[in-house]
């Protein structure tokens, strides 16, 4: 990012806007997919679409042929408008539209069951259309050691498991398609005991489907001044497959029809995929602290709020520089906290343009309407610029209240 480039873009998107690099996306499925297919060969990925729900990367995934992994009526509709073939959409999701539940099933999707309350709908849906196979998988919940007493999926000790199990086995037009489990955490050590456990549990039931899926929760790639900020070890994807692949390899060995293995990352393929580029519109000393003021938010960027401070990049725009001790960057809410990056230690002027980096994930699609709308995203290409959303509007925002 030069200041040429920059001015022609702020020229022409604003002060503010997203930069999507989709190339470092593909390159991180590419990535992510050798890794596991060469310990493994049976190996996909289901992107995540809650992470980044962009149709720009949710077309890559589909040309690429990972799968489309939704939790909402609202995703699913995109998979479709993006034009992925119904076959390739799994839904989890702790709440279904089962109306949608119902078109997506007939059209081939996979529908994994979170709760007991779905048990009932799919029964009606499987008696409402006896001709019909659908495709049915089972979430499961056990302990995987990291203290955390998941809410989703069905406990594998429980009745409920039991009673779900049976209902997806024994209705002859139901076809057990998978099982599922997702952990938030993502730690390393985490997997093994996944990949081990949906293993044992499949033995136990003396199943083998034909997707084992083994959920999200993968660290991505990030500058080592962010993977400093965390208490755990950043493992790269190979560490992740070594993990868990060789324990299909051994299991399924023997199969001739070897289970896909699927895993559904979301940041870990996206994060380092956007950058968050703002105008710094003030710098003010408030008692001695140094603050500027950028256009932009920490809802823009990490609206998890997880206090971390994303890689930064200072590009002068033009106006004389000073050297700043301890700066923090704050946002344009009237929040307090708003800060994007505290202690910059560094050059920098009124007009510059600031580049918060790693704003892929829980961004975009987390944004709340506070203040302002939300900014464009651009890719930049060998072509010059390209839209990937427009700035939103006030109408975006108001048409749906009553004035
Ligand atoms: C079912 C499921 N799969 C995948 C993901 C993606 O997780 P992450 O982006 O944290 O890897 C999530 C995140 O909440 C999820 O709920």
């Amino acid at each position: 990012m030069d200041k040429v480039l920059l001015n022609n873009l702020t020229a022409q998107y604003g002060d503010a806007f997203y930069i999507l690099d989709t190339r470092r996306f593909r390159a991180n499925v590419c990535e992510l997919k050798k890794a596991f297919s060469e310990i493994y060969e049976n190996f996909g990925i289901a992107y995540s679409y809650k992470t980044n729900y962009t149709p720009k990367l949710c077309k890559v995934i589909d040309e690429m042929g990972g799968y489309a992994e939704v939790v909402s009526d609202m995703e699913a509709e995109i998979a479709l408008r993006v034009g992925v073939d119904p076959q390739k959409i799994i839904w989890n999701g702790p709440y279904k539209n089962y109306a949608k539940v119902e078109e997506l099933l007939l059209r081939g999707a996979t529908v994994n069951l979170d709760s007991a309350y779905e048990i009932e709908e799919i029964r009606e849906i499987a008696q409402r259309h006896p001709k019909a196979t659908l495709n049915v998988g089972i979430r499961v919940n056990f302990d995987i050691g990291d203290g955390v007493v998941s809410r989703f999926g069905f406990d594998i000790g429980s009745a409920d498991f039991r009673a779900a199990l049976r209902l997806v086995t024994e209705t002859e037009n139901l076809h057990l398609i998978g099982i599922q489990c997702h952990f938030a955490t993502r730690r390393l050590e985490t997997w093994h005991p996944r990949a081990e456990r949906m293993v044992a549990l499949l033995d136990e039931l003396g199943l083998v489907p034909e997707h084992i899926d083994l959920g999200g929760g993968l660290f991505g790639k990030m500058a080592d001044s962010l993977k400093a900020q965390f208490d755990s070890y950043i493992p790269t994807y190979d560490e992740y497959a070594q993990a868990v692949a060789p324990v299909f390899a051994e299991r399924y060995r023997k199969c001739a029809e070897k289970p896909l293995l699927l895993v559904e990352p979301g940041s870990a393929l996206v994060g380092d995929c956007m950058k968050f580029a703002s105008r710094v519109v003030n710098i003010k000393e408030v008692r001695g602290k140094s603050i500027a003021t950028v256009l932009g938010s920490i809802y823009n960027i990490n609206p998890t709020l997880n206090k971390k401070n994303p890689p930064l990049e200072v590009v002068t725009m033009g106006e004389m520089q000073k050297e700043y001790t301890d700066l923090d960057f704050g946002g344009f809410t009237c929040i307090e906290s708003d800060y994007l990056y505290r202690h910059f230690n560094g050059k920098l002027a009124k007009g510059d343009i600031v580049i918060f980096g790693n704003a892929g994930s829980y961004s975009v699609v987390l944004k709340p309407p506070f203040i302002l709308p939300n900014f464009p995203i651009i890719e930049i290409t060998a072509e010059g610029a390209e839209l990937v959303k427009r700035g939103e509007t006030f109408d975006d925002l108001f048409h749906t209240f009553v004035f």
